[in-house]
């Protein structure tokens, strides 16, 4: 039905690259399907979606976005079922999310069905791009930037909204070392840290190159105003089995991203009848529980991170080990889950999965 009432400008690659990719050595995110989306804001309206050949787009120097920052992103994956059907996991959440930082960083919102069915034109048209292999996917990029060409600072009167896609494998290699920063900050109460904001991002590279530099893949955050609660990851939510429990911070507060994957691994683990506890969950804690043995388990959660098993913990000067991957039965059975679930191998119990 969308299909019909949503119409697309596209103009086909003469070409395509696909023959020529290299899938058995994809690296993450440096390889772009043949295809691009872009869609403009202007006169207080979105235009008509285009769908054009990937490649370059010219920029002016005044460019708004490039100056003042009102830039946002979301990210999520498709995958191939073994008949070929392309399944694209829980794309109207990224698209609810989206909203939400339009709203923040003062951005024109884009309805929820229009989002989705952009998401969908482009992969549906990129379908040869979803890899095939166990562990890989499309990642599929949205974003928007603020195009006026202005110097002034105010919101923007013109954006545009693009989408990209690039057959990528796993954003971490192996079990993540993170380290608790308790000096520098990536999201304050009242700020931007709930949005899906380029900004976050920017800010946060400096400090997670010094972790990088003493061996750690990346931060664990903690609150700006004590430094004492654990919040979330560079790329990832944090999620902790701790006697049992599934336990995580709550996001009740606006500087922890409200992550997708995360989401539905609790949904899950609730299904599974695990006790959950989103709540403030503080530093001392979960180093005790490391210490003592009572956290067995703790990964990352994210569409690109998947579920990142965490190695070590530094803090102060020490680094505090988790079990070992193999004895993680929860993270374990949950990545399987999950891989079944989005190459659909398993039923699709919650209705997560969309078909291109
Ligand atoms: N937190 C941050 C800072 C992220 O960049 C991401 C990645 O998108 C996540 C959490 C996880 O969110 P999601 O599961 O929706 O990808
Ligand atoms: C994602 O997981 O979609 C992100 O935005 C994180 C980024 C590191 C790729």
């Amino acid at each position: 039905m969308l299909e019909q009432t949503i119409n697309f400008k596209i103009t086909q690659t003469p070409e395509s690259r696909v023959t020529q990719v290299d899938w058995e050595n994809l690296p993450f995110g440096r390889l772009f399907s043949d295809h691009m989306l872009l869609m403009e804001y202007s006169n207080g309206e979105w235009q008509t979606p285009e769908i054009l050949p990937f490649g370059p787009i010219p920029v002016h120097p005044a460019t708004s976005a490039l100056h003042y920052g009102q830039a946002i992103f979301e990210g999520m994956k498709a995958n191939k079922s073994p008949e070929g059907d392309v399944l694209i996991f829980r794309p109207e959440m990224n698209a609810k999310r989206f909203q939400e930082s339009c709203e923040r960083m003062g951005m024109p919102l884009i309805p929820e069905t229009l989002f989705v069915e952009c998401v969908r034109k482009l992969v549906d048209l990129d379908r040869e791009w979803i890899p095939n292999k166990p562990g890989y996917s499309l990642y599929i990029r949205p974003f928007m930037f603020a195009t006026d060409e202005f110097v002034g600072i105010r919101p923007s009167d013109n954006y545009k909204f693009m989408i990209f896609a690039s057959p990528v494998g796993a954003y971490y290699s192996e079990p993540v070392n993170v380290l608790i920063e308790e000096h520098y900050t990536r999201a304050a109460e009242g700020g931007v840290g709930r949005a899906k904001a380029a900004g976050n991002y920017g800010a946060s590279l400096y400090p997670a190159k010094l972790g990088q530099l003493k061996g750690y893949h990346q931060l664990l955050w903690t609150d700006a105003k004590t430094h004492e609660f654990v919040e979330e990851s560079g790329t990832m939510n944090i999620v902790f089995i701790i006697d049992g429990k599934l336990i995580t911070p709550s996001e009740e507060s606006d500087t922890i991203l409200r992550g997708i994957t995360k989401r539905s691994v609790i949904e899950v683990a609730q299904s599974w009848g695990i006790q959950i506890e989103e709540r403030k969950v503080t530093v001392k804690e979960i180093i005790e529980a490391v210490k003592n043995g009572s956290c067995t388990e703790a990964f990352g959660a994210g569409t690109a991170a998947t579920i990142a098993h965490i190695n070590k913990i530094g803090f102060r000067g020490e680094d505090y080990y988790l079990p070992a991957v193999e004895s993680r039965s929860f993270s374990l059975k949950m990545e399987k889950y999950m891989n079944d679930l989005k190459n659909g191998l398993i039923e699709d119990e919650f209705g997560w999965l969309l078909k291109a």
